[in-house]
């Protein structure tokens, strides 16, 4: 069901890379609800074609750009400003990837040449967005920036690896330059908090389906999905939640209060 509450907004959506993508939810739903929306991600994400499918979906350009760049961050807002003749009303950072992870190098033993290239991609890309939006003037009188993050920036979940600290720095320039483009432009600036999500970037880590599972069990209301995070963030682009700025706010099921469920204590009995 549509409410039409992003009716007349413009937005740029980063990181829909497949359909099982957070961003790519969001962009249908932010379309749904009357949004006017331009796609970005790496153009070696988009070699892979499937942008193409969303982006007339939901009628959309697509304007690539690697958030490593500066450069190319610079080019897309400027093309963004040209095809809607005016700034954006919301961006979705949804953007995250660890080469530690990925090669399957331990906490402990980090490759610091990986550890730099996941911080840049995982936690320096929204400084740099959010620094070339306010260097353009890009964003809009309370315009709403969204950045999606994992309790693993406050919690010890050992698979998770540096992007435990790429999360906890991402969610610390939410709230530092939530500040600033706060006070000077009324731009509100969060993070959304989101339970395991079967996704490209979440089945990457180690034990994935073990810890989706416990999340499950150890979530009153059990796992938040992609999609019901699309509706979490179209909430926090609306007018509806305008004074809500510099949160992490956790879209869990309630995993991040709950200190044990039934659901596990049955399952410790077993052993
Ligand atoms: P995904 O793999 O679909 O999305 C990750 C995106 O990051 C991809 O579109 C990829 O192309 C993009 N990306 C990587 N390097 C880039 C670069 N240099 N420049 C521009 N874009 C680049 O996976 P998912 O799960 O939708 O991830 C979206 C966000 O949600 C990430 O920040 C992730 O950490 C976060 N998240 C995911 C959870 C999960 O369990 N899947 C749980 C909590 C947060």
């Amino acid at each position: 069901m549509a409410y039409n509450l992003l009716k007349g907004k413009k937005g740029i959506i980063f990181g829909a890379l497949d359909e099982k993508s957070i961003a790519w939810k969001t962009a249908q739903r932010c379309y749904a609800e009357g949004a006017e929306l331009v796609l970005t991600n790496a153009p070696i994400a988009m070699r892979m074609g499937a942008i193409n499918q969303l982006a007339e979906e939901v009628n959309a350009p697509v304007i690539p750009a690697d958030v490593t760049s500066m450069e190319d961050i610079e080019n897309l807002f400027a093309k963004t400003k040209e095809h809607f003749g005016s700034g954006v009303d919301f961006i979705l950072h949804s953007i995250g990837m660890s080469i530690n992870v990925r090669k399957g190098v331990p906490y402990p033993e980090n490759n610091y040449e990986f550890t730099h290239k996941g911080f840049d991609i995982s936690a320096l890309s929204l400084h740099r967005v959010l620094q070339v939006a306010r260097k353009q003037d890009a964003i809009n009188e309370w315009g709403s920036v969204v950045a999606l993050t994992y309790i693993a920036a406050q919690r010890v979940f050992p698979d998770y690896n540096d992007m435990a600290d790429n999360k906890a720095v991402l969610e610390s320039i939410a709230r530092n330059f939530g500040y600033f483009y706060g006070v000077e432009k009324k731009v509100r600036v969060n993070t959304i908090s989101q339970s395991p999500t079967r996704t490209t970037a979440g089945s990457g880590v180690k034990g994935f389906d073990g810890f989706i599972n416990y999340a499950e069990k150890m979530s009153p209301l059990g796992n938040a999905s992609a999609d019901q995070c699309a509706d979490y963030c179209v909430t926090l682009f609306s007018d509806l939640t305008r004074m809500v700025t510099m949160q992490n706010l956790f879209h869990d099921g309630g995993f991040s209060f709950t200190g044990v469920t039934k659901a596990v204590i049955e399952q410790m009995e077993k052993e």
